[in-house]
This record gives structure tokens, sequence and C-alpha cells, in this order.
């Protein structure tokens, strides 16, 4: 699947960007929150995800990159998220936070920085429709990829393979033309994109390439 971030659109004019990715054959819309404490940026907050959901056709796959996501969980999913992801980091109960994220009707996912490693997740590993690789330090657009992030996704599989099978592993962060083949190939189910697909000269076959890449 294929997950473009809105974090790279033009905020502009958000509704000529959504519209594109309705057209697409873009899977989910992935949607950057971050606070300025758990992460070093801003990028937005309800009333744009609020705008967003009015337009959008696809499900909303939002990344939260904030302290105490538990206390927004019930606006986020009155607000369209269809999936919504805390990080490891941020949450001291994380059990509790997944809990409260399906009982929303949503799935729940955790995403873990670059140092975190997926063994962490051992205790947790039934409870989750997704973990979400940090492919860079979570904070900004247009980084370059850490490769470490292909032994992490072999070791989840592993981990995942008798435990949760349908598992999603999603990885985000200097996803390109250069390491969409590989990482699919690696067991890769959803792919990030915001710098790729969004300062492509034509967004909408990009995302059909690595739509199709997934060989
Ligand atoms: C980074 C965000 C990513 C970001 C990816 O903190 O979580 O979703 O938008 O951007 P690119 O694809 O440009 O690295
Ligand atoms: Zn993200």
């Amino acid at each position: 699947m294929i997950a473009p971030s809105i974090l790279s659109a033009n905020f502009a004019n958000l509704q000529q960007d959504i519209e594109m990715l309705n057209q697409s054959q873009a899977d989910w819309i992935h949607v950057d929150v971050m606070d300025g404490v758990f992460v070093p940026n801003i990028s937005f907050g309800f009333p744009v995800l609020k705008a967003v959901n009015a337009i959008a056709t696809k499900p909303l796959d939002v990344h939260l990159m904030i302290v105490e996501p538990d206390k927004y969980l019930q606006q986020f999913a009155d607000y369209g998220a269809a999936i919504i992801t805390v990080h490891y980091e941020a949450c001291p109960h994380l059990h509790s936070t997944i809990q409260k994220i399906k009982a929303l009707g949503c799935k729940a996912g955790i995403a873990l920085n670059p140092h975190t490693p997926v063994t962490l997740l051992d205790d947790l590993l039934e409870d989750l429709d997704m973990v979400l690789i940090m492919s860079v330090n979570p904070g900004f657009g247009g980084q370059v990829f850490i490769p470490n992030t292909y032994k992490k996704i072999q070791q989840l599989k592993e981990m995942a393979k008798d435990r949760n099978p349908n598992l999603l592993i999603e990885i985000d962060g200097g996803v390109n033309a250069q390491n969409t083949q590989a990482l699919f190939a690696a067991g890769a189910n959803v792919l990030v994109a915001g710098n790729a697909v969004f300062n492509n000269e034509n967004p909408e076959k990009f995302i059909s390439w690595m739509k199709n890449s997934n060989a």
C-alpha cells in the first residue's frame, strides 16, 4: 500500500492536493501531527484535519508525533482517523493507549524511532494492527533514509509471522524511487512518502509507479 504524506503538500491549496490523492492509486492519506514537544517541529492540528477529512475519500492514516496522545484520541477519531499511530517513546501506558484507539473503532499502530528496537514490542505484538518503523528521525520531511531500517523490517517480520501474521509494517521517512522496490521486497506493507510524491513533477504518476513496484 502507498500512503502519501500531506506534510509535503501545498498548504495554500490543500484541496487540490487532496483531490489529486483521491484520484490517484494511493491507498491511504498519511497525516503527520507534530506538537513541538515530542518532535522539534509543529505541523498542524484539528482544524486542518477537519478540512482534509471533509474532502478526502481515502482512509486517513494519522501519525501522532505528540506527547500525551490519549488526551486527543477521541477527537482524532471524530475527525475521521481510520488508523491512529502513537509513538512508543511518547506513551508510558502503551497497552492502555492501544486499547483506547481500538475502542474508538480505529486501527491501532505504534511508531518506533530509529533508535528503538522492534524487540520492545514483544509483549504487545498480538494487540497491534500496524507498526510504523521510522526510517528518519521524526519531525521533518525530506530527510535521508536510514538503511538500518531493513534489519528492523526483517526482525519484525520474523517476530510477527506466527503471532500476528496480518500485522502491517509501515515505513516512514526518506522513501523514494531508489528504495521503494527494496522496501516492499524486504516485507514492508505500507510505504509513506512525502517529499518524493509532492516534489515529483507528476505526483499521481509517481504514486502509480510506487504502487506497481510491489512485485
Ligand atoms: C516525518 C514524518 C513523515 C514525513 C515523511 O517525521 O513522519 O511522514 O512526512 O516525509 P518524506 O517522505 O519527505 O521523508
Ligand atoms: Zn509520518
